[in-house]
């Protein structure tokens, strides 16, 4: 995330707010969280004080968010990409963004293929590397992914950034 140029970032921040935020450069000047599980909300309000940059914790789908092509999203859905609102997801196909699916069930292959067809995008190349780190190229962008086991829930998952050749 050091990487991202934007200087607002639509987000997930989940219920440690303070230690996700560190993974953004100081370039960011503005930080728009939503989250629609209204516990974790209140644990992010209870951590407001503490924030020292321009940040909002906004109740609801983040896939209601404007949609604009200077901002960077990060969605960190840790599900299924099968679970994401496909009709809501598209509109971002020409913004910069990074999400974090969960491959159970799916598979890291189809994960991928199920991403590119909603961006309304063709595949040209998936390079596979020993390292769990995937290129891949579409007629439209390129990606950068990684494949990893999440430690608490011992899950599959897989994260992926686009455009990372910018
Ligand atoms: C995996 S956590 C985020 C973790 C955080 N990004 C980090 O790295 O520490 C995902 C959070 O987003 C919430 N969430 C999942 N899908 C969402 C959606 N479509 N809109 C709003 N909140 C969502 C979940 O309730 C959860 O708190």
């Amino acid at each position: 995330m050091e990487k991202v140029k934007s200087k607002v970032v639509v987000c997930l921040p989940g219920p440690c707010p303070l230690d996700y935020f560190d993974v953004f450069s100081s370039r960011v000047s503005k930080i728009i969280g939503y989250e629609n599980n209204k516990e974790i909300l209140l644990i992010q309000n209870s951590q407001f004080n503490h924030i020292d940059r321009d940040v909002t914790f906004n109740l609801g789908d983040i896939l209601d968010s404007p949609v604009r092509k200077t901002w960077f999203y990060d969605f960190d859905f840790c599900r299924t990409i099968l679970s994401v609102d496909k009709s809501k997801f598209e509109k971002f196909r020409d913004c910069n963004f990074s999400s974090t699916f969960c491959t159970r069930y799916v598979g890291i292959n189809n994960t991928i293929l199920i991403l590119l067809r909603i961006m309304k995008e063709k595949p040209v190349s998936i390079t596979r590397y020993s390292d769990g780190t995937i290129d891949v190229i579409s007629d439209k962008n390129s990606y950068h992914c990684v494949s990893y086991k999440e430690n608490t829930k011992s899950a599959s998952m897989i994260h992926i950034l686009k455009n990372f050749k910018n």
